[in-house]
């Protein structure tokens, strides 16, 4: 462990550490839009540039972003110095201009007094903010089923050729985690779409209502050693079962010591 000095505290972090992660140990709220716990760091958005020195530095700084910036003795961190909310602005302002319509965007560029963009507007310009979160998590799930396509204002994330993606199992990683809701699917009766791809879900057996798609079942039960019966009976019911049986042994525990 090593001490750290972040906005005027000194606390302790494990050296190699990223930054942001002591940041957020400490509930300080920094934006990180590309940023997941469940995949390596990207250092897409920029948003979590902090300013850093040292005692030793001579009164120089310079701004890393804290996802990729590992802990080093000594560091001293502002995480909200009028330059680092200055280069948080610019960058709000830049988003407004590509993705007017995002409720996401909106508001955050409005905690940081960004109320209109400066920049022209690109008035077809979707939500996509290029974050790679959605294609790392597919990586990281081990489907490959999407990335990032096109170049300039036309880059945004999709599947092969634009077409349904055979790899894809219709989880939702990629969709549930995007933090400007840019991935659309729809689950109607058994039925769930995303990526034009249409997949059947899972109805439990117990009460009826859907799990998840066949076809990630399947591949859990395959990858993970997971009876694919599991996915046939919804949380809800499993929660009741459980709950169940530990009344019926608290019941019979009681009983045998009486
Ligand atoms: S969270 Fe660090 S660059 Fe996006």
């Amino acid at each position: 462990m090593v001490n750290i000095t972040i906005n005027g505290k000194i606390v302790q972090a494990e050296e190699g550490e990223m930054l942001l992660s002591v940041i957020r140990r400490l509930k300080i709220d920094v934006p990180a839009l590309c940023h997941h716990e469940a995949v390596e760091p990207l250092g897409a958005c920029r948003l979590c540039m902090v300013e850093i020195t040292k005692e030793d530095w001579n009164g120089w700084s310079k701004f890393v972003t804290s996802c990729l910036y590992p802990v080093e003795p000594d560091l001293i961190v502002l995480t909200h110095s009028d330059q680092v909310n200055e280069i948080r602005r610019t960058i709000m302002d830049l988003y407004l201009a590509r993705h007017p319509n995002s409720p996401e965007i909106q508001k955050l560029a409005e905690e940081y007094g960004v109320l209109k963009t400066s920049y022209e507007v690109q008035v077809d310009g979707d939500n996509c903010i290029l974050c790679g979160i959605c294609t790392r998590i597919c990586d990281a799930m081990g489907f490959h089923a999407i990335s990032l396509v096109g170049r300039g204002h036309g880059k945004t994330v999709a599947p092969p050729l634009d077409e349904p993606p055979p790899d894809c199992t219709g989880c939702l990683s990629c969709a549930l985690n995007c933090p400007t809701n840019f991935i659309e699917f729809s689950d109607q009766g058994n039925k769930r779409t995303i990526w034009k791809k249409d997949f059947e879900m899972l109805a439990c057996v117990k009460c009826g209502a859907t799990t998840i798609t066949r076809e990630f079942a399947e591949f859990l039960s395959r990858n993970r050693d997971i009876p694919f019966e599991y996915f046939e009976t919804c949380d809800a019911c499993h929660r009741k079962e459980t709950s169940l049986s530990m009344g019926r042994i608290a019941a019979w525990t009681k009983e045998a010591q009486s």
